[in-house]
């Protein structure tokens, strides 16, 4: 089995990179750090293709495809792992930050499956796993552009799951609430730590998080949200977003006209 994953150098990405190695699948891994990526391929170079990209540039994003099957053959499983996330006031993020943020949130995982997918329909068989967010569902005060990457990526998910019904090929949506890596750590140091935030954010586990993705796959499920108590959000999502909008903590570097008074400087 031949698994692509973006974004295999750190976090969710490296824990799926290591359990599909343990589970003796062929690994594509797309990141960056290229020393990363070989390190995690140590012991496995045989199955192993490292790829060092910088997928902001999605007109580039797909390069990599033709080398990648030409090293290990068809591809089975496409893993739209790689994202960076802005926790900052809308009006303080810069453009062209928040450009980037959404080129490689967005568009290069909609480019690589649009470039995959025919391939795999051609061989009716194949997984396309999105990792989107649950602020795709709940939208986080404080995530302006990240909440809109990850909405347009988990509705692309969902409905490209059924459009492709017949053919074979299967789409899996990943809903991650918060997971401990170097991204949810910068994350939660944006916000004034509250008493209500702790209560309200059970954090997960990369390596379980992982290891329920391989197992999805290969059960075909159509989505995962993880850890399971944010299910609640799925199902009540109104609820959810009453609730979130009145207890998130104010972020720590506000601009002056929307400081709520009392707010951390
Ligand atoms: N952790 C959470 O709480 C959480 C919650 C919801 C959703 N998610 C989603 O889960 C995914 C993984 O996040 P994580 O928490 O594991 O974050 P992470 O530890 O920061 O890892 C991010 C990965 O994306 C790669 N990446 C970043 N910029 C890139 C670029 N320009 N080109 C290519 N690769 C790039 C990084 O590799 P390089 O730096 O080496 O390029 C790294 O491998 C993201 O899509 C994130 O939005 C995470």
């Amino acid at each position: 089995m031949h698994v692509i994953l973006t974004g295999a150098s750190s976090g969710i990405g490296e824990a799926i990179a290591k359990e599909y190695l343990s589970r003796g699948a062929s690994l594509t891994m797309v990141a960056r750090r290229k020393a990363k990526l070989t390190e995690l391929s140590q012991g496995h170079e045989k199955r192993c293709h490292v790829v060092e990209a910088d997928l902001t540039d999605y007109a580039r994003a797909t390069d990599f495809v033709d080398g990648a099957i030409e090293a290990l053959g068809p591809i089975d499983v496409l893993i739209n792992n790689a994202g960076v996330q802005i926790v900052k006031a809308a009006v303080l993020t810069p453009w062209e930050d928040a450009e980037r943020m959404m080129h490689l949130d967005l568009f290069t995982p909609l480019k690589l499956t649009h470039h995959i997918l025919p391939a795999m329909i051609a061989r009716q068989s194949g997984t396309i796993v999105d990792i989107a967010s649950m602020a795709a569902i709940a939208p986080t005060p404080g995530m302006f552009f990240y909440n809109a990457a990850k909405g347009g990526l988990a509705a692309a998910s969902e409905g490209l799951r059924g459009e492709l019904r017949h053919t074979g090929v299967h789409v899996m949506t990943v809903y991650p609430g918060p997971v401990r890596t170097p991204m949810e750590e910068a994350g939660r140091k944006a916000y004034v730590e509250t008493t209500a935030m702790k209560l309200l954010t059970p954090t997960g586990d990369a390596d379980v998080l992982a290891r329920k993705i391989c197992d999805g796959v290969a059960s075909r499920r159509h989505r995962i949200v993880y850890p399971a108590s944010y299910g609640f959000s799925r199902h009540f999502p109104n609820l959810t977003r009453f609730i979130l909008d009145r207890m998130t903590p104010p972020l720590k570097a506000l601009p002056e006209s929307t400081k709520p008074r009392g707010a951390a400087t």
